[in-house]
């Protein structure tokens, strides 16, 4: 099989609908020759229903990244489907209502720690858990919304994000010896479901489009998706714990 990934197995997290951004990673996979593995949240008959859409056919197995149960058995349930890992996509996140669009003084700890535990823990907890399939050259890849700075209605999904950017370089860090990679690619807005949740996100919308040197298309996620690819292959072999903005040049200019 040809293509910038032939041969590689990969486990992609955080198809919802066919504009998640991991369904546009498991279809270019799939095109560039990967095997894909995927893993679905809540709706599973809906994640298998739109694993169907892909140009082969993906499986679907159950992940609640808050499951240590799940985790644990991760490892057993993807190797039902391929003997190894040589990439991992985390394409999670999510924050209760109070912890978004203007909450951030009034969220309490409980919604907070949600946020964290979905949105960042899980970035390390999703690693570990697929490290026994891995081997050097392994590359694991999640998505960031830029983090450097405070956003209106981010709230304390920009700090989970921080915190994400943070756990990365230490993944980066700890895994380096074995050989992985960890990297984030910081996307641009997308009108996805986790996007559509937060109220008032439209207000990135309008600038991102005006701004972004290179222009911003809001409903295509495949130059998002490109990149994740790319450090997913083995042309970043020595790039880790770095951070690729796939934003049309947004976070490269002031007002
Ligand atoms: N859409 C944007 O504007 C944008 C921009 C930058 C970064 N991102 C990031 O991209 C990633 C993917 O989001 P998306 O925009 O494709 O939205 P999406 O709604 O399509 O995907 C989010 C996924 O997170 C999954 N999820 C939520 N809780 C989970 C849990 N406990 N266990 C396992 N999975 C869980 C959902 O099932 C869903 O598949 C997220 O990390 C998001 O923050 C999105």
């Amino acid at each position: 099989m040809a293509g910038l990934l032939a041969g590689k197995r990969l486990l992609v997290t955080g198809v919802i609908t066919d504009a998640s951004i991991a369904f546009s990673v498991a279809r270019l996979a799939q095109e560039n020759g990967a095997q894909v593995v995927l893993t679905g949240y809540g709706r599973l008959s809906l994640v298998e229903r739109i694993a169907r859409r892909l140009p082969e056919p993906a499986p679907v197995i159950e992940l609640d990244v808050t499951n240590a149960e799940h985790l644990a058995g991760l490892a057993d349930r993807v190797r039902e489907h391929v003997d190894g890992l040589d990439g991992v996509v985390h394409s999670i996140g999510f924050a209760p209502q109070s912890c978004l669009g203007g909450g951030f003084l009034d969220a309490g700890w409980e919604d907070v720690a949600t946020a964290l535990h979905v949105s960042t823990y899980s970035y390390k907890s999703l690693a570990m858990a697929a490290l026994p399939l891995m081997s050097p050259g392994g590359s694991v890849v999640g998505l960031t919304f830029d983090a450097s700075q405070a956003w209106p209605v981010y709230d304390w999904m920009g700090v989970a994000k921080a915190a994400l950017e943070s756990a990365s370089r230490y993944l980066a860090m700890h895994l380096g010896k074995q050989g992985i990679r960890s990297n984030l690619v910081a996307a641009g807005p997308l009108r996805t479901m986790a996007a559509k949740s937060i109220p008032g996100f439209e207000q990135f919308e309008q600038v991102w489009t005006e701004r972004a040197p290179l222009g911003w298309n809001l409903t295509d996620p495949e130059p998002t998706a490109r990149a994740c690819l790319a450090l997913l292959s083995e042309w970043f072999p020595a790039t880790t714990g770095e951070i690729v903005h796939v934003d049309g040049g947004y976070h490269s200019v002031g007002a």
